[in-house]
């Protein structure tokens, strides 16, 4: 055991010329909060769906726990113990809020989950098991009493807590969040906020993209800017917020808005 859960090294990803992730290294500890920050477009998403095995890198290497990664498929990078959310919330809708959850436990590899959804209420012991673990789960996130509501019917926070939910049930050993607080109120982001850090003290070593700084300061152990697809400045949340190059990213932001 290394200390280092995931390794990026030379990473680099072009889509038809331009380049939305350029030569990128870093390292994410075991038990950390890590985040990515950066300007829009800057290749936050991008970096996270080659680390998921979404999107093949153009060059570079992936390492998780030191087995590389970055030739395997999405399945095989999920039953290694990567999990993830996404930028723009993917939930089933017209599935219950359970079956949800329990559809994350598959992407992991467990045994038994497609057949307990399509058997609807006659499980079998090990299908009840599943759907147990998945009810503990939604407790933990004070979302049981919706457990069999369609998901469709949860409001924008409770769908994105769910998915968060989702992420976990197949006992993840990384969680990237990619802006686990867009879209929310202050308060709700809070909500969120305290979520990721109470995992975080059971264990868990997050990867969190978000463009709520109240959140990132708060939160992060380590900081990594990027912008243009470039690492601009690492470090602390005091680090990162005095480096000269991040203010500008930021400003040169604003002044385009
Ligand atoms: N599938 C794709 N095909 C072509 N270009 C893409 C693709 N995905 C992303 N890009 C481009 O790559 C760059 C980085 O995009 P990315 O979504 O990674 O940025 P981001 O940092 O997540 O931004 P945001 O904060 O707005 O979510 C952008 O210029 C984007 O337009
Ligand atoms: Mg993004």
């Amino acid at each position: 055991m290394s200390g280092k859960l995931l390794r990026v090294e030379a990473l680099n990803c072009y889509f038809f010329g331009l380049r939305a992730v350029a030569d990128l290294s870093f390292e994410v500890k075991t038990g950390e909060i890590k985040a990515v920050i950066g300007p829009n477009g800057a290749g936050k998403s991008t970096l996270f769906n080659m680390i998921a095995g979404v999107t093949r890198p153009t060059s570079g290497t992936i390492w998780l726990d030191d087995e590389r990664i970055d030739g395997m498929p999405t399945h095989q990078r999920a039953e290694r113990g990567i999990a993830r959310t996404f930028q723009n919330l993917q939930i089933f809708r017209e599935m219950t809020v359970l079956e949800n959850v329990m559809v994350g436990r598959h992407l992991r590899g467990k045994a038994g989950v497609l057949s307990a959804l399509l058997h609807g209420p006659t499980l079998r012991a090990d299908e009840r098991a599943l759907a147990d673990a998945a009810m503990a789960q939604l407790e933990r996130f004070d979302l049981a009493g919706k457990a069999h509501m369609l998901a469709g019917s949860l409001s924008f926070g409770q769908m994105k807590v769910l998915e968060l939910a989702r992420a976990l049930a197949g006992e993840p050993r990384l969680l990237l969040l990619d802006e686990p607080a867009a879209g929310l109120p202050q308060a709700e982001a809070e909500h969120v906020g305290e979520i990721i850090s109470s995992l975080n003290r059971d264990g868990m070593t997050v990867l969190l993209v978000e463009h709520n700084m109240r959140m990132v300061m708060s939160l992060s152990h380590d900081i990594l800017v990027l912008n243009n697809g470039m690492r601009i400045a690492e470090g602390t949340a005091d680090e990162v917020r005095r480096h000269p190059d991040v203010l500008s990213a930021y400003l040169g932001e604003s002044e385009d808005a």
